[in-house]
């Protein structure tokens, strides 16, 4: 088996999950980290004793070995990145949001294709205990036709010294960095979106961060996706599941702590609800999301294939959604998309 020398650009919060995630996996490593700031790059190449960086330039001439880039940097600069990674032939996975725009979406998508590197977007909700029943539940037909589905991700704002996030063009408050997660997963569920209707108020710093947004999607099922930044002190990070069908209800709650690196104790429950029967709790299997997530993605690596449990144009097309998202909201319109 290969041990994989991966990398990571951008020290800051999620980056802790992904090298917890490395140090989970017989067959990765961690063989470099950069932050452009040099104490947080230092800090966290301590822990696993690699080189550090505060140029990813500089990281990837200096350390040729590495065959894996995990990006977890502000989202505005993540085309800029993937296109450095793709320029030295690294498999890339990229944090969520692909970027900030469509335009910059797309550029991903070109250079992913130009250069044939093996790419996905980091969308861990598609690898999250829960929402992969719920998934797999629907394949198999269990819901019956399906009336509503109401996906929801609520905290108190997620501050650690990220002014970036909470500004409308480089992070864009929770419409972007937390929607885009539920958008993600009701198109996984459903396909493209067909249209948008948003419902949506802005807090201080000119960002979406009270969002309802509703999509109707081509084969006919209809979702509301929430999300908020402004719960007040203490309302633990939480995200739900709610899916209405006509043979089950199934609802998963998932509650953790301040932000989503604080998943030790975190209350997971999936129920599932059928007519006339007793309320059922679905034993989901209990593993860490970003560990299946980068295990998956090295496999990937390992045969040379592009991902398809998240696709580029998937990718794409979420940003895409979350555009029209916020133009609905501009605009008190609906916004159609196809
Ligand atoms: N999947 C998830 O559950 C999840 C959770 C939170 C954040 N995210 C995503 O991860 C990304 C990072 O979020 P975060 O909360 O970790 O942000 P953060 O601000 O905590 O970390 C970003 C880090 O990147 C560094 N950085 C900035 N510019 C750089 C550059 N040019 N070169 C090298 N380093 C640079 C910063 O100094 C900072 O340490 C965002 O896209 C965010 O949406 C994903």
């Amino acid at each position: 088996m290969k041990t994989y020398a991966v990398a990571i650009i951008g020290a800051g919060m999620i980056s802790k999950s992904h090298i917890a995630a490395i140090n989970n996996l017989p067959n990765a490593k961690c063989v470099a980290i950069t932050d452009i700031i040099h104490e947080k790059a230092q800090a966290a190449a301590q822990k696993v004793n690699c080189p550090c960086f505060t140029d990813a330039k500089e990281m990837l001439e200096k350390v040729p070995e590495i065959d894996v880039c995990i990006l977890s940097l502000p989202t505005y600069i993540h085309s800029d990145y993937v296109s450095l990674c793709a320029e030295y032939g690294k498999a890339t996975l990229c944090e969520k949001p692909l970027e900030m725009t469509v335009e910059k979406a797309e550029r991903i998508r070109s250079v992913v294709q130009k250069t044939g590197i093996i790419y996905m977007t980091a969308q861990v909700v598609r690898f999250w205990t829960g929402y992969r029943e719920i998934k797999e539940m629907m394949k198999n037909g269990e819901f019956g036709d399906i009336y509503m589905s109401y996906f929801s991700r609520c905290s108190e704002p997620q501050k650690w010294g990220n002014d970036w996030l909470f500004d409308p063009v480089t992070g864009g408050g929770a419409m972007y960095d937390m929607l885009v997660h539920d958008i993600d997963f009701m198109n996984y569920l459903y396909g493209p979106a067909e249209s948008v209707y948003t419902v949506a108020t802005k807090s201080d710093t000119n960002c979406y961060n009270n969002v309802f947004a509703s999509l109707i999607y081509s084969g006919g099922a209809k979702g509301v996706a929430e999300t908020s930044f402004t719960m007040k002190t203490g309302y633990p990070f939480t995200m739900t599941a709610k899916i209405m069908g006509s043979k089950a209800t199934a609802e998963y709650i998932y509650s953790a702590g301040y932000d989503i690196n604080q998943r030790n104790g975190a209350i997971a429950v999936l129920k599932l609800f059928r007519d006339g029967k007793t309320p059922e709790i679905i034993n989901v299997e209990q593993y860490d999301a970003y560990t299946k997530q980068l295990a998956y993605f090295l496999d990937c690596v390992d045969r040379g294939v592009q991902p398809d449990i998240v696709t580029l144009d998937q990718s794409v097309e979420v940003i895409r959604t979350i555009d029209a998202i916020r133009r609905s909201a501009d605009t008190n319109s609906i916004i159609r998309l196809r």
